[in-house]
């Protein structure tokens, strides 16, 4: 599946101060779940602000390979004429999600809980990814798995059932993909699903279905956790869907500002989702100036603009309970790390080794190729920063992982020594606008 592109390198070097304003592109999170819901709701669901990424487009081709109408209407404006709960058509052919986790994930929780048959699988990163975790409390409430690569991975034949088990359900680590599934596949199901999380994880799911009209409870659980509970059959009533900016993406940028000297920017309306912003929490925690010059709603989310000026950072301990809450910064954050007066030790990364790479390692090797010193130690990632300066003159091996490819790129921009990277493809899977944004704040230092 998936025929993958030849590699295309990519040089950054070290730029003139950062300046402007700049919107980051729609979150990722968000704009798989808007095309998933219109799917399942009968009618029509509109959607502005979409991110038209790869991961996201994706999504979108699945949802009509199972009877959707899916349609680009304007520059990240959509519209998804969905069949509704109970009413997908089975696809004639494999549903292909390239390089996302999100999408084939949720998208088994939705065939999971119908009566389709459907073909998963994508590209090598996808394939080497876990799906056993999905696949567990699909089995669960009725699903079966009739086909899967070794170890429970793509390529997977999953046939849903018409009549999935409400069932509770404790993840067995804290994944909003994992809840999200049993989730959607609870929606199908007579009566009501419960999910268990003892850490929380991102809430998009559980938000979006109580705006399309799901029943739905979220009560804290533990310490750290929360019990969502989801009376299934619901009626979905398409609404129109306003895409927030992604943290994620703005990560990159708001580390661009910190590390290049000279810069002040305004990155505009990122989502401040309280189980998405540890990462601007931990850069405030590294003396970063960010100021928060205007809080909104868009979207049903929390957004605000963020004034961000080069900064002298100092290194900390990141607590492993934040993880859930900047699970995708991490590669970021330990490049920001290596310009950092000291050591910034990250605790509880184990979620990292099966990301669209495995992070950790080739975290470790991309600082490493840098001239940064950095040890793996268990779980966690101890990074020692060069107080402002950072040797740079690698080339990084990417994995297929976008984010190693911008956090490295960023880290370009700032280094001693130009950073280059063996693959900038993937970029288009989640920030397609990442370089000519870039540009618009004065950094055009790629080659
Ligand atoms: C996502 C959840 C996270 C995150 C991923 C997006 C989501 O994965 O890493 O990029 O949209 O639900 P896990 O839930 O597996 O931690």
């Amino acid at each position: 599946m998936s025929h993958a592109l030849p590699p295309k390198p990519l040089t950054a070097r070290a730029c003139g101060p950062l300046q402007g304003r700049v919107r980051p592109p729609g979150d990722k999170s968000i704009s798989h779940r808007a095309f998933l819901l219109g799917l399942l709701s009968a009618g029509e669901t509109r959607i502005s602000g979409l991110l038209e990424g790869e991961d996201v487009l994706n999504t979108g081709r699945a949802c009509a390979q199972l009877g959707a109408r899916v349609e680009r209407v304007g520059d990240g404006q959509w519209t998804v004429r969905g069949v509704g709960l109970g009413a997908l058509l089975a696809p004639a052919e494999t549903l292909d999600f390239g390089n996302a986790g999100t999408g084939s994930r949720l998208m088994m929780g939705v065939v999971g809980g119908h009566g389709i048959t459907a073909r998963f699988d994508g590209d090598a990163s996808l394939r080497k990814r876990p799906m056993r975790r999905i696949l567990d409390p699909l089995v669960l409430m009725g699903a079966e798995v009739l086909e899967q690569g070794e170890g429970g991975r793509c390529p997977i034949l999953l046939k849903g059932t018409p009549d999935p088990a409400p069932i509770e359900y404790r993840t067995p680590v804290a994944s909003a993909q994992i809840k999200s599934a049993v989730l959607l596949a609870g929606l199908n199901a007579l009566g009501r699903t419960t999910v268990i999380e003892t850490e929380a994880s991102r809430d998009h799911t559980e938000k979006m279905l109580a705006y399309f009209g799901a029943t739905l409870t979220s009560e804290p659980f533990g310490e750290h956790g929360r019990k969502i509970a989801l009376e299934g059959r619901p009626e979905l009533t398409p609404k129109p869907i306003a895409v927030p900016a992604d943290p994620s993406s703005a990560a990159f940028l708001i580390a661009a500002a910190l590390l290049v000297e000279g810069s002040d920017v305004v990155v505009e309306g990122v989502m401040t989702n309280p189980l998405r912003n540890g990462f601007v929490a931990t850069l405030k925690e590294m003396g970063a100036d960010i100021e928060v010059l205007e809080t909104r709603e868009e979207g049903g989310e929390q957004v605000a603009d963020l004034r961000v000026r080069h900064s002298a950072l100092t290194g900390v301990a990141v607590p492993a309970d934040r993880a859930p809450a900047m699970i995708d910064e991490y590669i970021i954050l330990a490049v920001v790390a290596a310009f950092a007066k000291g050591v910034t030790h990250m605790n509880g990364l184990q979620e990292l080794r099966v990301k669209e790479s495995d992070r950790l390692a080739a975290t470790a090797a991309g600082l490493r190729a840098n001239g940064v010193a950095v040890v793996i130690e268990g779980d966690d990632l101890i990074v020692e920063g060069g107080a402002g300066a950072c040797p740079g003159g690698g080339l990084v091996e990417t994995h297929l992982d976008h984010r190693l490819a911008m956090s490295f790129l960023v880290m370009g921009l700032a280094a001693q020594k130009p950073v280059s990277v063996d693959d900038e493809t993937m970029i288009a899977t989640s920030f397609p606008t990442f370089k000519p944004l870039l540009a618009q704040l004065g950094a055009d230092c790629f080659s």
